[in-house]
Formats: structure tokens, C-alpha cells, sequence
């Protein structure tokens, strides 16, 4: 592994400096709780403190405590989660919750090596989680750090292989000192979101500018290098609105497999072969339904395995006579409030504007 290039302790003692004068106060941060710490830095993976802060207050109010929560029903996590995304960390969570109640008797291992034994705790988070909340000296690589150190270290090639997981983890541990590891911690995620933004960095506002390679070369904003794109398969379906006196017909999914245990509307996948008014057809006869379903439109959602595309159709029906199944009538304000999954919030906004 490559070495540094400067002393490490010179550029903690800016960072640290830094977040003294300008680190964000954030909710999580006067808690040295590993359950509320372990909370906020799941609903922060993949989402951004904005989105995240009134979440994690509900959240806590309901959930107070790693018991409460493993006492939950799994619905009732999904639906406080509704709107967050990215729904695996709930479930994911709700099992974390009742492993450490069972396994450590509600009292989270400070070790990163059994953190890291929960569902959705991977080496970054078990670091965070271990240098927040016990200050423990363990390095995170997180999106923001991955994105700061290939500046501050130049490092010029894709950032996910894993020669480049290696390389990076190695530099941040070197880079992790080992007083102050939580404030240090919460600086290099601020310094990140903030100052090394992955567009337009502020590098005249940088404390650590003099000692950052990339800079060095002119290339801070040719860094990271983009990963190269993978071609995704598209999936097709057909999604059917029926509404029954200004109800919407919707059914929750069942608990484990894809999307477990959110909320979507009647949808129906199709083929190349395949025409989409066919596939209709097929699921108005599902629920025993006739007329002319209208298309309203059709949306596009983005997974991290296929891309879908839904081609959305409306259809009002006078009689409750349909084969509703295990559907719910909801309002569209219901619906609003509803943990549906990420596609058919695109379908509900297309039924909204209509
Ligand atoms: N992103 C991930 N963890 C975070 C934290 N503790 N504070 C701010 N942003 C974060």
C-alpha cells in the first residue's frame, strides 16, 4: 500500500480545527447512544441530512430504545420508514434490533467485527457506529470519504474496484488519529458534504488544500474517476388504478423478497412479445372488472439490478363487486401517507396530476 505523502497528525489537527469552527450540529451528534447512533447512520446511507433529520425524530419517538423497536411489528417500522427509501434498511434494522436484544441482551457490541455480523452493517458503518459512539480508533469509508480521499491522495483510478477499496481503506485508517476519533469522524463526513462536494469543490474555503494531491496536479475536479456505467435489463409492466368512489384499490407485498412489505398498486409485467393492453385486459379480468382502462402516462424507475418502466392505466368502476383480494380502498391523501415502493410513488404523482 502506498504511503502518505505528509504527516497525518498535521492534516487530522486542521480537519478537527475545522469542525470546531464550522462542523453542522445535527441531532445525532449530543448522543453518544450506539442505538441512536446506529439508527441515524442507517437512515444516512444513501440519503442526505436534510431528508433525514425529521425521520430520525419520529422515528426515536416511537422507537425510543433497541426494545421498543424489536417489539414492533415490521409494518409498523416499514410505515414510520415511508418516503425514506431504500426499504431493505428497514426490515434490515427491525432484525438488528431483535439480534441485539436477543444476542447481547439489548446492549450493542462495541466491537466492529460483531457489529458488522447485523444485517445492513458493513465495515463503514460498524466503523462509524464504533468511532461515535465509543471513540474507539476505527476508520470509516463512506461515499464522502471515498470521494476526499481520492482528491487529497489523487488517486486516479475507479474508486469501487477493490485495489482501490484496499488502497483507500488502508489511507483511512492511516488518516484516522487516534485522539478525538468521534469528533474526527463526524469532521470528515462534514468536511465532505459540505467543502469536498463531488461537483465545484471549495477548495478556497479547504483546510487541508496545501496538502491535497489533486490540487497539487489541477485535477480536484477530475476526481474521482467515474466508475464505468453497467448495462441494466429494463423490466416492463403494466400498473392498473381502479377506483371505486375515490378510493384506489392497493395491497401491501409480502414481507421478505424484493420490496418486502411495502405498498404498491395491481401491476402486471410484460415482454417484447407481449402487447401492454393484453396484459390489462389480463388483470381486469383478475379483478373481475370490465370497461376501458384510460392510459395516463408512464414512469421510469432506476434499481440497482434492472431499470423499470410502468405504463400506468386508470380505470373507475361503479360496483364493489371486484375480486379485491387483500387490497385496501385508499384515498389519494391515504395514499400520500403510504409506504409504497419507490416506482409507483412515480405512479401515484402521474394519477395526482391527471
Ligand atoms: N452521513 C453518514 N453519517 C453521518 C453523520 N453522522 N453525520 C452527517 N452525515 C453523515
Amino acid at each position: 500500500m502506498a504511503e502518505l505523502p505528509f504527516d497525518p497528525a498535521d492534516y487530522s489537527e486542521r480537519l478537527l480545527a475545522w469542525y470546531d469552527r464550522q462542523g453542522r450540529d445535527l441531532p445525532w451528534r449530543h448522543s453518544r447512544d450506539p442505538y441512536r447512533i446506529w439508527l441515524s447512520e442507517i437512515m444516512l446511507q444513501q440519503t442526505t441530512v436534510a431528508a433525514v433529520i425529521d425521520y430520525y425524530q419520529r422515528f426515536l419517538a416511537s422507537f425510543p430504545s433497541v426494545e421498543k423497536l424489536a417489539a414492533a411489528p415490521l409494518e409498523a417500522v416499514i410505515d414510520l420508514w415511508a418516503g425514506l427509501g431504500y426499504y431493505s434498511r428497514a426490515r434490515n434494522l427491525h432484525a438488528a434490533a431483535r439480534q441485539v436484544v436477543e444476542e447481547y441482551s439489548g446492549v450493542f457490541p462495541s466491537d466492529p467485527k460483531l457489529l458488522q455480523s447485523l444485517p445492513g452493517i458493513g465495515r463503514s458503518t460498524a466503523g462509524a457506529i464504533t468511532a461515535l459512539a465509543f471513540d474507539q480508533q476505527v476508520a470509516i469509508l463512506d461515499g464522502n470519504v471515498r470521494r476526499v480521499l481520492c482528491r487529497l491522495l489523487s488517486w486516479q483510478e475507479p474508486a469501487r474496484t477493490s485495489r482501490a477499496e484496499k488502497q483507500l481503506w488502508s489511507w483511512a485508517e492511516m488518516l484516522t488519529p487516534e485522539q478525538r476519533v468521534h469528533d474526527y469522524t463526524q469532521a470528515i463526513m462534514d468536511f465532505g458534504a459540505t467543502l469536498c462536494t463531488p461537483r465545484r469543490p471549495q477548495c478556497d474555503q479547504c483546510p487541508v488544500a496545501s496538502l491535497c494531491q489533486a490540487r497539487k496536479l489541477g485535477i480536484e475536479n477530475d476526481l474521482p474517476v467515474k466508475q464505468p456505467t453497467k448495462k441494466t435489463p429494463t423490466r416492463r409492466e403494466v400498473v392498473l388504478l381502479i377506483e371505486f368512489s375515490g378510493k384506489i384499490l392497493s395491497r401491501r407485498r409480502v414481507a421478505d423478497g424484493f420490496l418486502g412489505g411495502l405498498w404498491e398498486f395491481p401491476a402486471l409485467g410484460f415482454t417484447d412479445e407481449e402487447t401492454p393492453e393484453s396484459k390489462v385486459t389480463l388483470l381486469m379480468q383478475d379483478f373481475a372488472l370490465a370497461g376501458d382502462a384510460r392510459y395516463l402516462g408512464q414512469i421510469r424507475h432506476v434499481y440497482s439490478h434492472f431499470r423499470l418502466e410502468s405504463l400506468v392505466y386508470h380505470l373507475h368502476t361503479d360496483r364493489l363487486t371486484v375480486n379485491e383480494g387483500n387490497g385496501s380502498w385508499l384515498s389519494r391523501h391515504e395514499l400520500e401517507e403510504l409506504a409504497l415502493h419507490g416506482a409507483h410513488k412515480k405512479v401515484l404523482e402521474i394519477l395526482l396530476n391527471s
